[in-house]
C-alpha cells in the first residue's frame, strides 16, 4: 500500500496521515498549505507542497491508495463564491482522479452537508439535498466518484460522510486551526480561555427542546481511525463503492456544548444570541450502524473529551500552529 493523503495536513487530514504514520503505514502527503500546516504533521512524513490540481501523472502512478481531504470547507464562504467552490471541490477532483492509475483505491471525505435532514438520526440511504454549494459540490463529487466506481470500473472508493468533526489530540499539540475559525467548539473554547471577547449562538428560536441548533459531534481521532478501517476494508473485500455516515450517533444542542464546557470549566460563561445564521438546519445527527456493520468501527470518545482535548490545544497555542511555510 503506497497511500497519498490529499490535504493531508489540515485538521481532520493531518489526523489521518500521523495515525496512518504511527501504525506503519507508507504515508505520504499532498497539501497546497492554503489552509493546512506543516507543523500539524511529525517532521518524518513527506509533505509535497502542491496543488491537487496540478500533480502529474507519473506522480501519481507512484501511489496505489488514495485518501482524498483537499478542498474547500465553508458554507458561508460557498454562498458567496459558489464557482470557487465548484472549481476546487469538483473540477479539480475530476482531474485528479482522471490521473491516478487504474484499480487505485480512493477513500473520498464528504460531509453530512448533503443530506437534505428531514428525520434523524440520518442514514446513508435518505433523501439527498444540500442546502448551500459546498453541500452540492460534496454531493457532485460523491456522483463523480461513484460512477468512476461502479460504471467505469476505474477506482474502488468508500466516501466518508463526517457529521461534526472537533477535538484535539489527548496531549493538546495537534488540533484545529483554521483562519478564519467558524466552527462552534474551537470558538467556544478560544471565548472561555480569553482569548475572544464574545461568543454568541446563532438563534435559539430553532424547533428544537431547547431552541438551539443540534449536531453531532465526533472526535477527529475517531474520524481518523475509521480512514484506516475503511482503507483496511476496501483491502480486503472486493467492495466497489460504498457510503458511509461518521458521526457519533448522538445529538447534541449548541447550549448543551455551553453546558458541559461550564462543567468542565466550573464557572457560567457570559453568552450572547443573535439571530439564526444563513443555511443552518435544526438538526444533523447521523446513523452509525453502517459504520459498526461495514468498518467494525465505533466512537470511542465523549463530547466532555472533545472539549477537554480541545481545550488544551487552544491553551498551548493561543495563535494556532508556526506557519513557516503557508
Ligand atoms: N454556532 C453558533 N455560534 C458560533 C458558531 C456556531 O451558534 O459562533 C452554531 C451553528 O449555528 C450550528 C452549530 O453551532 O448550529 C454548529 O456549527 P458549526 O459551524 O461548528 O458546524 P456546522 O454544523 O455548521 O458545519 C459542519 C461542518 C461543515 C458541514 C456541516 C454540515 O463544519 O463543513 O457541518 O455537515 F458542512
Amino acid at each position: 500500500m503506497k497511500i497519498l493523503c490529499v490535504g493531508g495536513a489540515g485538521y481532520i487530514g493531518s489526523f489521518v496521515a500521523r495515525g496512518l504514520h504511527s501504525k506503519g503505514y507508507q504515508v505520504e502527503v499532498l497539501d497546497n498549505l492554503s489552509s493546512g500546516h506543516r507543523a500539524a504533521l511529525f517532521t518524518e512524513i513527506k509533505l509535497h507542497h502542491i496543488d491537487y490540481g496540478e500533480v502529474s501523472e507519473e506522480f501519481l502512478s507512484g501511489f496505489n491508495y488514495f485518501i482524498l481531504l483537499a478542498g474547500k470547507i465553508r458554507v458561508d464562504e460557498s454562498m458567496d463564491n459558489p464557482w470557487l467552490y465548484w472549481h476546487e471541490n469538483v473540477f479539480k477532483l475530476a482531474n485528479f482522479l482522471d490521473k491516478i492509475p487504474q484499480d487505485s483505491v480512493v477513500i473520498y471525505s464528504s460531509s453530512a452537508a448533503v443530506y437534505k435532514p428531514k428525520n434523524h438520526p440520518l442514514k446513508e440511504s435518505d433523501y439527498l439535498g444540500p442546502s448551500s454549494v459546498y453541500g452540492a459540490t460534496k454531493a457532485a463529487a460523491e456522483s463523480l466518484i461513484e460512477h468512476l466506481a461502479l460504471d467505469k470500473n476505474k477506482i474502488r472508493a468508500i466516501c466518508l460522510r463526517y457529521f461534526n468533526a472537533a477535538g484535539a489530540s489527548a496531549d493538546g499539540k495537534f488540533g484545529e486551526d483554521h483562519s478564519p475559525e467558524t466552527h462552534l467548539i474551537p470558538l467556544l473554547c478560544k471565548f472561555a480561555l480569553g482569548q475572544t471577547e464574545r461568543f454568541v449562538i446563532f438563534g435559539d428560536d430553532w424547533e428544537t427542546a431547547d431552541g438551539t441548533c443540534v449536531r453531532d459531534f465526533i472526535h477527529v481521532e475517531d474520524l481518523a481511525a475509521a480512514h484506516i478501517l475503511a482503507l483496511e476494508f476496501l483491502k480486503k473485500s472486493d467492495a466497489r463503492f460504498e457510503v458511509i455516515n461518521l458521526g457519533a450517533g448522538t445529538g447534541f444542542s449548541v447550549k448543551q456544548v455551553i453546558s458541559e464546557l461550564e462543567t468542565i470549566l466550573q464557572r457560567k460563561l457570559k453568552i450572547e444570541v443573535s439571530a439564526k445564521r444563513p443555511g443552518d438546519v435544526p438538526f444533523l445527527v447521523a446513523d452509525i450502524q453502517k459504520a459498526k456493520d461495514l468498518l467494525n468501527w465505533s466512537p470511542s470518545f465523549t463530547l466532555s473529551d472533545i472539549l477537554k482535548s480541545a481545550l488544551q490545544f487552544h491553551k498551548s497555542k493561543p495563535t494556532g500552529y508556526p506557519d513557516f511555510d503557508s
